[in-house]
């Protein structure tokens, strides 16, 4: 065994922020600005699910071909993510949806698992840390995070605030598909068998129904810094 010297300091490991929380919640806002607070990396992992959502439907195959969403799941690739058309379409409801059919099958989520954790882990530019959100980033990705938050808020709140979102793309949308969408989305979401939507233990419940964005902020971050700096 080959100790290390005493002049090279040891990698200090990273902080790990998870945020997760049902469709709208507020959660990918939220999670951004506390990478941008603390200067970590942040990975919205449903954006990784959008994608091999697009990657089945791009290749012509069923969302419900389990094997063509593995396949999208090993051939994804990270860099795609910010790419200007691309981006556009990971947006839309009907990706959502489709991601959502995509994410409850096991084999696609433990494509995509190392991924995510080699991101928490080791974030890129150097960063100290990293912000994760998702659905299952504090109890199945990152289980051992310093500090763990779920965002949540009424539906017919997060559907309204999805509905205005998605309204500037998409003049045709109604308020109510919008509403059903999200529903059915969160039945989805918390009811699969495989790292179903749920809050850890350890995770901090923030709702953003009658918050706006700068109290919202506020209130995640006095949650956050009790658990990093007691
Ligand atoms: O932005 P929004 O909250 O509408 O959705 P998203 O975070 O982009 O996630 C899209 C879909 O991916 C969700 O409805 C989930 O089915 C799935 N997802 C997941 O299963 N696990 C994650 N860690 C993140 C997303």
């Amino acid at each position: 065994m080959t100790d290390t010297p005493l002049t090279e300091p040891l990698p200090r490991a990273a902080c790990i922020i998870a945020v997760d929380g049902p469709a709208a919640s507020g959660k990918g806002t939220l999670a951004r600005r506390l990478a941008a607070h603390y200067d970590f990396a942040y990975l919205d992992t449903g954006a990784l699910y959008r994608a091999v959502a697009l990657g089945v439907m791009d290749a012509g195959d069923q969302i419900e071909d389990e094997s063509a969403a593995v396949r999208a799941a090993e051939n994804l690739n990270m860099a795609r993510l910010e790419e200007g058309d691309f981006a556009a379409r990971l947006r839309t409801a009907d990706t959502g949806l489709a991601a959502s059919v995509v994410a409850a099958m096991a084999p696609v989520r433990a494509a995509i698992l190392a991924a995510q954790r080699q991101f928490a882990t080791m974030p890129p530019d150097n960063k100290a840390g990293a912000v994760l959100d998702g659905r299952d980033i504090g109890t199945v990705v990152c289980p051992d995070a310093a500090a763990k938050l779920f965002i949540t808020a009424r539906a017919e709140i997060r559907a309204q605030r999805r509905f205005t979102e998605l309204r500037e793309n998409d003049g045709s949308l109604s308020f109510e598909t919008v509403l059903a969408d999200i529903q059915a989305r969160d039945g989805r979401d918390a009811n699969r068998a495989t790292a179903p939507m749920k809050q850890a233990d350890d995770a901090a419940l923030l709702d953003t129904s009658d918050l706006s964005i700068e109290e919202a902020f506020a209130a995640a971050l006095a949650r956050v810094e009790a658990k990093l700096n007691p």
